[in-house]
């Protein structure tokens, strides 16, 4: 299944998620949206509104977790994440996220959790919280389950979350491993088999045999590909064929894999990292006269006092923003303009603003759509979040049974 990942069209899953921090800015739309732009298109994508998540840290505030989700979804829209293309969840609204995450919890160590380099590092940064509670230990467990839950392929990752993922990992396996051995397994894949009809059956039983008997490879790859692209199987069905096949049981959670994605840092107004914390951002729906008035008071290298002094762009954030919005030949312009004093900073920051305008205005635009048409944005989630669910109902199902509390 993981060895065609790049090919388009695939059927792959992918999962994300975000937490709804409200209005989203240009680091957000840089960083991640751009990405999940692009994978919309070439998988079948699950992106879900982590609002549980906003409660693992900011439980004694969540009065305004409601009207962050809003905002944070409409900004999804207005960028052009499509729920035609994607399905769009609620966390909340798939509580067999909140299943999964309670058997799991059974089978976790608590060490795994505790080690788990963000753990220690938040609960230090956000001293101002108390943050010695079970839900913010748990919130690997959480994101592990919004990932399992969906049966997802694929997790886009930046460096500093792969601990994360690799908890996931590590914890389908465990559960693999303690639930996995079901009892009758041979019968019921040889159940499931039959569900191909009766001619894919007939040929997956021989490529199997031409594999166990006879270490064909090619007839292992050929009965993996039919399979995988049988549409009258459920995942678990699936899974039991193909664990069949490699004569290693059933695999109940599928292990995700990391799609390692480089998040550019998107810098602020100010030099440092764009943050809404460091309140040195630019929304994706600021108005055009804040946009410009914002950049035009953005601070300069501090060595350009008068317009007669020379500057070095590398300190200078109006730089970063070229480097992220101008041509090549606008990049030149700006570097010797800026070390010869050949131009002022005005003109060199209108240069960019311009830029900035031209993207955010279409996003501006459709966001306004979104904003006077409340109810769509609603039945877009309500929609989204059923189509999440009923993948998870099959999961659940599939974990029920392999623990043995399905009472049939
Ligand atoms: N952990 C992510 C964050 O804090 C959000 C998230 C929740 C997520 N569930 C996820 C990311 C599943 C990837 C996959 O921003
Ligand atoms: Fe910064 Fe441009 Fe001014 Fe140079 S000319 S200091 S790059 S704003």
């Amino acid at each position: 299944m993981r060895e065609h990942v790049n090919n388009p069209g695939s059927n792959l899953r992918v999962m994300s998620g975000m937490r709804p921090t409200g209005a989203l800015h240009l680091g957000h739309y840089h960083g991640v949206l751009k990405n999940w732009l692009k994978l919309q298109n070439e998988y079948q994508c699950f992106f879900a509104v982590a609002d549980w998540h906003a409660l693992t840290t900011h439980y004694e505030d969540p009065q305004d977790i409601q009207k962050n989700v809003w905002d944070m979804v409409i900004d999804w829209l207005a960028v052009g994440i499509d729920p035609g293309k994607a399905v769009l969840s609620i966390q909340s609204r798939v509580p067999e996220i909140a299943e999964l995450h309670l058997l799991m919890s059974m089978v976790t160590p608590l060490g795994w959790l505790e080690r788990v380099p963000t753990y220690k590092e938040q609960k230090e940064k956000l001293k101002d919280r108390d943050l010695s509670t079970y839900g913010f230990l748990g919130y690997p467990l959480l994101m592990t389950a919004d990932i399992l839950v969906v049966n997802a392929d694929l997790v886009p990752v930046g460096e500093d979350q792969l601990p994360h993922l690799e908890i996931s990992r590590e914890l389908a396996r465990r559960f693999n491993h303690l639930f996995g051995n079901e009892p009758g397994f041979k019968e019921r894949a040889e159940a499931a088999a039959k569900k191909l009809g009766a001619k894919q059956a007939k040929l997956y039983n021989e490529l199997r045999r031409q594999y166990t008997e006879q270490g064909d490879e090619s007839a292992l790859e050929r009965a993996r590909v039919l399979v995988t692209e049988s549409r009258n199987l459920t995942k678990g069905d699936q899974e039991r064929l193909l664990g069949h096949l490699a004569g290693t049981g059933r695999t109940i959670l599928h292990e995700p894999q990391a799609l390692l994605t480089e998040t550019p840092k998107v810098t602020g107004l100010d030099g440092q990292k764009m943050s809404k914390s460091y309140g040195n951002t630019i929304s994706l729906r600021e108005a055009p006269e804040s946009v410009e008035k914002k950049m035009r008071t953005m601070p300069t290298d501090p060595a350009r006092v008068r317009r007669s002094d020379p500057g070095n762009p590398e300190k200078c954030p109006v730089w970063d923003f070229h480097k992220m919005y101008s041509d090549e030949d606008t990049r030149k312009w700006v570097w010797e303009g800026c070390t010869t004093a050949g131009i002022g900073c005005i003109d060199c920051k209108m240069s960019v603003i311009r830029k900035v305008q031209e993207e955010l205005a279409p996003i501006r635009e459709r966001a306004a759509e979104y904003e006077a048409n409340p109810e769509r944005v609603r039945a877009i989630m309500v929609e989204g979040s059923e189509a999440a669910r009923s993948v998870a109902k099959e999961t659940l199902e599939e974990v029920r049974q392999a623990i043995g509390i399905n009472y049939r």
